[in-house]
Parts: structure tokens; C-alpha cells; sequence
């Protein structure tokens, strides 16, 4: 008897294969065929892929912050805690607290489900000392990263409503976690999208259309925000956020605040919506609202170590309920993974032996950031035919490009948008691997890629060097 598939694709969780992930979509799978090629021996114009596809420090040479390393190394060993090696007596302590808080002093043993006591009042601490409103252990849940945080908040919108499906506002660009997981969860994406005339504003009048178009079909019920923003770099001002919650407050939507690159922001103020939200008081300080961060962003950049945490504000405590319930299936974060957040929400205080160093270490991946910004911004406006927005925050540049009529008309031949042509042209000439602005959503009939911008000095030139040459290349071949 023939043996047959009993999981097909027509069978399949039919929510999968709208899944588009274009991180690490089509571009990058040829990025590293051209890898290995060049491994080979194949002749290319280049000599090595220059990958810009994704916000991973750690993979562009960041190097990992001492502290954090020698904590999680003492963690992981313990008996180095008592061994001869030079070990900063901050870190020993700190080993020892974490230790102690893990069940037989083993980070190999599972934490509670929404992660260590110990970890989660650390939290709760930061965010009051970082807001100046109190915070609340029992309302923070550690995740293996910020993705698997979200991805819990966004399951509970999984209920259509007064006969109608759920559906969730997401900023256009957005980074594709957002749309990736509303499809798995069979939730409708609601666009709105980000005015990149006005430095990637939000405009509420913007946010009122999409909200009304997308009612007549569906029930809107949560409002994501990316602040700062990925892929646009914007950092939303205090006024702003404050409408925003208004809106939110008048259709009766949950906020879901995407703060992960709150430490990545070169020169404007951070404002988090929990703080905002205290601040104007009743009845916008009682609203509903799930906050994020991770351990991925900031100095810190574990992104392979995940972890990262959610706030959660004034569910109905049944909701709770069943969110603890929930989370708790899965057993617990990593617990490695918690001992990084540990590290990153209380860093060595001053006066103790590990300050200095991880002061100039963090100063340091700061300025990094502070030049590259600045580089991008004004290298992508000095190559004709492109814009670029300042960058005020994230560790990316969204340019905008013109692309030839007769570019578009050739991608359309290849089945390709024009922007992922281009991307892939890119590619092919130099090395360069972006992501083209089809993965993160785009105004119709504007064309952008996404680069990272934290790779070393001089690879970071090289890249800007490839890229323009290449734009005038293609701009005397598509006239
Ligand atoms: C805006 C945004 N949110 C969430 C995440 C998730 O990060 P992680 O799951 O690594 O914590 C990322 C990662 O790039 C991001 O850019």
C-alpha cells in the first residue's frame, strides 16, 4: 500500500502559508547560496556578502558586554565563584543572588513561568525608576525574547466580536513579527500608515481612517505602536503619544507599546506610554496596555540568548488568570536568558568594581550608533534619486528610492516588486544584502530597502561605497 502524507499543504493550519517573514526571506536565502559560492570559488564582482538583513549586533562584531558575560559565565559554572580567577566581586554577588533564586541553585532548573522573582523585581523596578510610577512584579512576564511576549499578547485578541472578526492596528512599516504572527493567528491586520514626510510622524487623523475603514468589516480591538521605530528610526514625541492614547481611550482599543529599542536613541527623549499614561491621569491612567522590551536591543544585543519581558496593565483579572495559565504550558524562558535581563535592568552601581568598565563599554556601542545614524542619513540624501529621514532612533535606515519605469516593468517580467529587483540586484552586483520595503509595508508606488547600520567603520563605508555606486550603475542602465 502506498504511504501517504497525512500533513499536506491543503491540510495544513491553512494561517501558515500566508506567513511572510522577509528578514530572512528570499533575499537572504540567496545571500548565503552567493556565501557559499564564493566558499567555492565562483568568480563575483566581490569579494564577501556584506549581510545588513537584520538587527543583530552581536553578528555585525558588537562585542558582548563584560558584566553580563562574567555573570552569566558564574551562572553557568559555579564553581568559579570560588576559583582563583580574577573575578570582580560584583559579579560573584550578583552569580550568587541569581543562584540563589533559581531552584537548587541550578539555572538549569525551570524558574515560575513568568520568570524568577528575583528577575521580575528587577523589572518592576527599572520601570518605576525609568517612569517614576510604580511597577508591579506580578505584572511583568519574562519571555524568550520580546517575539514570544508579543506573540502571547496578540493570542488573546483570537475572538471575533459582536459577530465580527478581530482585527489589529500595525504601523506601516512595521517590522514583520507583527503581520508574521496575526497570520499565524488567523487576526486581520489593520494598516496604518506612518507619514514619511513628516519625519515617519503618526497622524492621528491617519489613524482614525484606518480604524473606520477596517470597522465596517471587523472589530478592531488593539493598537500596536513601534516606538522608536523599526524600520523607520523615528522616536515619537511626548504630544503625540498623548493623542494616541486619546484614540485608543475613545474606541475602546488595547496598546500594545513596542519599546524595545528605548536605549538605542541618539538625541530626542524617550517617553514611555506607561508613563504618559500616568501622567494624564483619570480615566487614561486605568487603560489597558502591554509594554515591551529585550535583552536583543539595547547595549546588551543577546539577541541569540533571548529574553525579554512584557508589562502588563489593568487586565480583568480573569484575563490575567488565563494569561498566567497560558504562559505557563510553555514551563518558562530561558533561564539564562532572565540572568541577561537581570544584568541589563540593574547594571553594577557606581563605586562598585565592574562600573567603569561597563560604563565605557556602553558609551562606546552608543557612539557607534550616534555616527552611523549620522553617516546613513547623510550619505543616503547625497545619492540622487534617494531620501532618507533623520534617525533618531533603532539601529536601522529605511531610504526611499526611485526606481526607473523600465526597472519596474523588468521585475514585473521576473514576478518580482520593483523594490525586491532592486534588492536582489544589490545583491548580485555587490554583496550587499537589505531587505526590500515589500517585507515591512510601504506606501503604493514607493520603493525602500532596510539596512542595518552597526557593522564595523570601515565595512559600514564599504557598504555606503557599494550602494551608491550601484544606484548610479542601475540608473544608467534603467535611464
Ligand atoms: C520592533 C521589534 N520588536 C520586537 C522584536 C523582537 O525581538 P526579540 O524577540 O529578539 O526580543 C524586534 C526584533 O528585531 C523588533 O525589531
Amino acid at each position: 500500500m502506498k504511504l501517504e502524507k497525512c500533513l499536506t499543504e491543503e491540510n495544513l493550519n491553512q494561517n501558515l502559508l500566508n506567513i511572510q517573514y522577509a528578514v530572512r526571506g528570499p533575499i537572504l536565502q540567496r545571500a548565503l547560496q552567493i556565501e557559499r559560492e564564493l566558499v567555492k570559488g565562483v568568480p563575483k564582482r566581490f569579494k564577501r556578502v556584506v549581510r545588513a538583513n537584520c538587527g543583530d549586533c552581536h553578528a555585525l562584531g558588537q562585542k558582548p558586554i563584560t558584566f553580563i558575560r562574567q555573570v552569566l559565565a558564574l551562572v553557568s559554572f559555579p564553581e568559579l565563584i570560588s576559583s582563583r580567577l580574577d573575578i570582580p566581586q560584583d559579579v560573584k554577588d550578583r552569580a550568587k543572588e541569581l543562584l540563589d533564586d533559581c531552584t537548587k541553585g541550578s539555572v538549569g532548573s525551570y524558574s515560575p513561568s513568568n520568570g524568577l522573582n528575583l528577575v521580575r523585581s528587577r523589572v518592576a523596578q527599572y520601570i518605576t525608576n525609568r517612569d517614576g510610577v510604580p511597577s508591579n512584579p506580578d505584572d511583568i512576564y519574562l519571555g524568550s525574547g520580546a517575539s514570544d511576549v508579543i506573540k502571547s499578547v496578540l493570542t488573546l485578541f483570537v475572538e471575533d466580536v459582536g459577530g465580527k472578526p478581530p482585527a489589529v492596528m500595525v504601523p506601516i512599516p512595521q517590522y514583520p513579527l507583527f503581520s508574521g504572527t496575526l497570520s499565524e493567528l488567523g487576526v486581520r491586520q489593520v494598516d496604518y500608515y506612518l507619514d514619511e514626510e513628516h519625519d515617519w510622524a503618526l497622524q492621528i487623523s491617519e489613524l482614525e481612517r484606518s480604524w473606520r475603514d477596517a470597522s465596517i468589516e471587523s472589530n478592531v480591538r488593539a493598537l500596536v505602536v513601534i516606538n522608536p521605530g523599526n524600520p523607520t528610526g523615528q522616536v515619537l514625541t511626548r504630544d503625540n503619544i498623548e493623542q494616541i492614547i486619546k484614540f485608543a481611550y475613545e474606541r475602546n482599543l488595547f496598546i500594545l507599546a513596542d519599546e524595545v529599542y528605548q536605549e538605542n536613541i541618539v538625541s530626542k527623549p524617550f517617553h514611555s506610554f506607561k508613563k504618559v499614561m500616568f501622567e494624564m491621569g483619570a480615566p487614561y491612567s486605568r487603560m489597558e496596555l502591554a509594554s515591551f522590551l529585550t535583552t536583543s536591543k539595547g547595549y546588551a544585543a543577546e539577541c541569540g540568548l533571548r529574553s525579554g519581558y512584557v508589562e502588563l496593565l489593568h487586565l480583568q483579572p480573569s484575563v490575567q488568570k488565563t494569561f498566567n495559565t497560558m504562559r505557563s504550558v510553555m514551563q518558562c524562558p530561558s533561564v539564562l536568558g532572565q540572568c541577561i535581563l537581570d544584568c541589563v535592568m540593574k547594571p553594577p552601581s557606581p563605586g562598585k568594581p565592574s562600573h567603569n568598565q561597563f560604563i565605557n563599554e556602553i558609551r562606546d556601542i552608543h557612539q557607534v550608533l550616534k555616527e552611523r545614524t549620522a553617516t546613513a542619513y547623510k550619505t543616503f540624501n547625497s545619492i540622487p534619486g534617494y531620501f532618507c529621514n533623520p534617525i533618531d532612533g533603532s539601529m536601522f535606515a529605511y531610504p526611499r528610492i526611485e526606481i526607473p519605469v523600465e526597472a519596474q516593468l523588468e521585475a514585473k517580467k521576473l514576478n518580482m516588486s520593483p523594490d525586491e529587483f532592486y534588492c536582489l540586484r544589490l545583491l548580485e552586483e555587490t554583496g550587499v544584502c537589505v531587505i526590500p520595503g515589500t517585507g515591512f509595508g510601504q506606501l503604493p508606488g514607493s520603493f525602500h530597502f532596510r539596512t542595518t547600520i552597526l557593522h564595523p567603520k570601515d565595512e559600514f563605508q564599504y557598504m555606503m561605497d557599494s550602494i551608491r555606486r550601484f544606484h548610479l550603475n542601475f540608473m544608467q542602465l534603467y535611464p
